[in-house]
């Protein structure tokens, strides 16, 4: 049976389709005659300098030209901006020199000279980051993987894919779909991130529901070692018992232990037919009624559970600046998806659950996409609303685990405290323009952003340590999937012990003695 929204007087379609906004172009076009962002040394004047890494001289200029060819080597101010500041314009570095090697040869001489001379390196991929990792604090050299680019073997047997670590999201995935596989991972930066950015930090996305974390699904590394050590371990292996498996050390590593230069990746066949109902809830319990009764209903062709406040959605009508999914506002909203290979069956599994949850008064309303472009309009809403939650100029970006039920009472908690401190209004006069959630709820995922008008220290100090301290008390994680970058590198004792920590700084000084990997991040 079709699924028919026009036939069910609470389904209508209403959804404006005419335009196809799933990249986001903004990420190719940041314009920088916007006001300059502060420096970071400047910002958090409490993280200084080492001094034992050396001042980049016009000598080690001329060494990186001798690795790479003259256009590789960027030291002209224009073209290091983009690699200096981050995507969320909160965090800015001064590095003078941006690499960018075509070969995992080339990445090597440069970490081994770096090494040797003690000079700092960023690894940089996508710079899509939102923890601030990705770029310099001071003067680190940028070694930029955008020109590795190239897809080195696919098996369409096994689904087995090898890539250089500098391919973008969207062009490996656009290159399995002709093959009839799916990349699995998906997420709202696809157009600009890389796929070693997506390992350096363990990305989850919008499918980890349904294809499970990085951890599960790379098969192997390439890795370039501090000292230009190569570590190869692209293996073409499901399964391999023997001895530690070291590549796991390296996903989630976020640049700190080496640098990622090819990634072998299992890929599932490309479901074939997929479904996207958006939904509207009246409250965060229905939401969880929700979930519960989609897992029972849907069961394997569940594909993403992705929910929204009503403060994430007004901000994303003013930012895509169309008529909403949904006619009439909801405190809650859910995205749902399904993939499967039988039309008819999913369709009629989809229609028994959206008739249920009505019925029994979990769900309010809602509108299923009939076509491709209404499912990536469908899916905008969703993914837009990163972007939106920086319309405002700025935005404080929490990205955290916690026990289902007690998801969204940490929105609730930012928000109260923002009000008691007076800190959030409708009008200039106020540094915060919004407090908004979202996130993975199938995951256990919420992201509290606050978005922000100005970048303020009283509206920091407001949040931090509070939301960790709250995130630790109900047993949680302060990264559910962006990582701990500059942002979160003093914080990490809210969600590890003091020996796992022990056990993550012994583990940099084994494999990046001289601290060049990424310096002033993570721990
Ligand atoms: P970068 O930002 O360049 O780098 C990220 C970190 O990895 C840095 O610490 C950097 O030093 C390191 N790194 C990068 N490349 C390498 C390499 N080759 N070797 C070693 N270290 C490296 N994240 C999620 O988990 N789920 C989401 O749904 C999600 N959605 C997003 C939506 C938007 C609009 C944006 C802007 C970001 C989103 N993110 C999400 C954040 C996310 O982590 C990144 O978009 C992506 O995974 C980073 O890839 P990148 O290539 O841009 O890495
Ligand atoms: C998302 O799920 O949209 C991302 O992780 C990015 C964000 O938090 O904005
Ligand atoms: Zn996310």
């Amino acid at each position: 049976m079709m699924i028919n929204p026009t036939s069910r007087a609470v389904f209508g379609l209403r959804v404006n389709l005419s335009r196809c906004l799933r990249s986001l172009p903004r990420l190719a076009c940041r314009s920088y005659s916007q006001k300059v962002v502060p420096l970071t040394k400047e910002t958090y004047p409490s993280t200084a300098r080492n001094q034992a890494f050396a001042r980049l001289s016009s000598d080690d200029i001329g060494e990186f030209k001798k690795i790479l060819s003259d256009k590789n080597v960027l030291t002209d101010a224009t073209d290091l901006e983009f690699f200096n500041e981050d995507w969320m314009r909160k965090y800015r570095g001064e590095s003078k020199c941006v690499l960018k090697p075509q070969t995992t040869q080339q990445v090597s001489q440069i970490l081994k000279y770096c090494n040797e001379k003690k000079i700092a390196v960023v690894p940089q991929g996508g710079n899509t980051g939102l923890v601030g990792g990705s770029v310099p604090v001071f003067d680190e050299v940028v070694l930029s993987l955008a020109n590795m680019n190239k897809i080195r073997s696919f098996d369409n047997v096994s689904g087995i894919f090898k890539l250089d670590a500098g391919v973008i999201l969207e062009i490996a995935d656009q290159y399995l779909a002709e093959q009839g596989y799916i990349f699995p991972l998906d997420l709202g930066a696809k157009g600009s991130c890389h796929v070693g950015g997506n390992v350096a930090c363990n990305a989850g996305g919008l499918r980890l529901l349904r294809y499970g974390s990085l951890h599960g699904s790379v098969l192997g590394l390439e890795v370039v070692l501090a000292d230009g050590t190569i570590v190869d371990s692209m293996h073409s292996l499901r399964k391999d018992n023997t001895g530690y498996d070291t590549k796991q050390l390296f996903i989630g590593s976020e640049g700190t232990l080496g640098v990622i230069t090819g990634v072998s990746i299992l890929c599932p066949a490309r479901p074939r037919f997929t479904n996207i109902a958006f939904l509207g809830l009246e409250s965060y319990e229905a939401v969880q009624h929700c979930f519960t009764q989609a897992k029972n209903e849907l069961g394997e062709i569940l594909s993403a559970f992705e929910f929204m406040d009503e403060d994430s959605q007004d901000l994303a009508r003013k930012f895509i600046k169309q008529t909403h999914p949904l006619e009439e506002t909801y405190p809650f909203y859910v995205l749902i998806e399904t993939s499967g290979s039988n039309k008819e069956h999913d369709d009629a599994k989809l229609e028994t659950f959206l008739e249920t949850s009505m019925e029994n008064g979990i769900v309010s309303d809602g509108t299923v996409a009939q076509d491709e472009a209404q499912l990536k309009t469908l899916w905008y809403w969703r993914e837009g609303v990163s972007e939106a939650s920086t319309i405002g100029g700025g935005v404080y970006k929490y990205d955290v685990s916690i026990p289902l039920k007690d998801l969204y009472g940490l929105v609730e908690a930012a928000r109260e405290r923002l009000e008691e401190a007076n800190l959030i209004g409708e009008t200039d006069d106020f540094p915060v323009l919004r407090v908004l959630g979202y996130g993975h709820v199938g995951d256990g995922n919420l992201h509290l952003n606050v978005a922000v008008r100005r970048y303020t220290k009283e509206v920091e100090k407001c949040l931090e340590p509070f939301v960790y301290e709250w995130i630790s008390e109900h047993h949680g994680s302060i990264s559910a999937e962006h990582g701990l970058g500059f942002q979160k590198k003093n914080y990490i004792g809210y969600t590890k012990t003091e020996n796992e920590i022990k056990l993550i700084k012994q583990l940099k000084n084994l494999y990046d003695p001289n601290g060049i990997l990424n310096p002033y991040k993570y721990v």
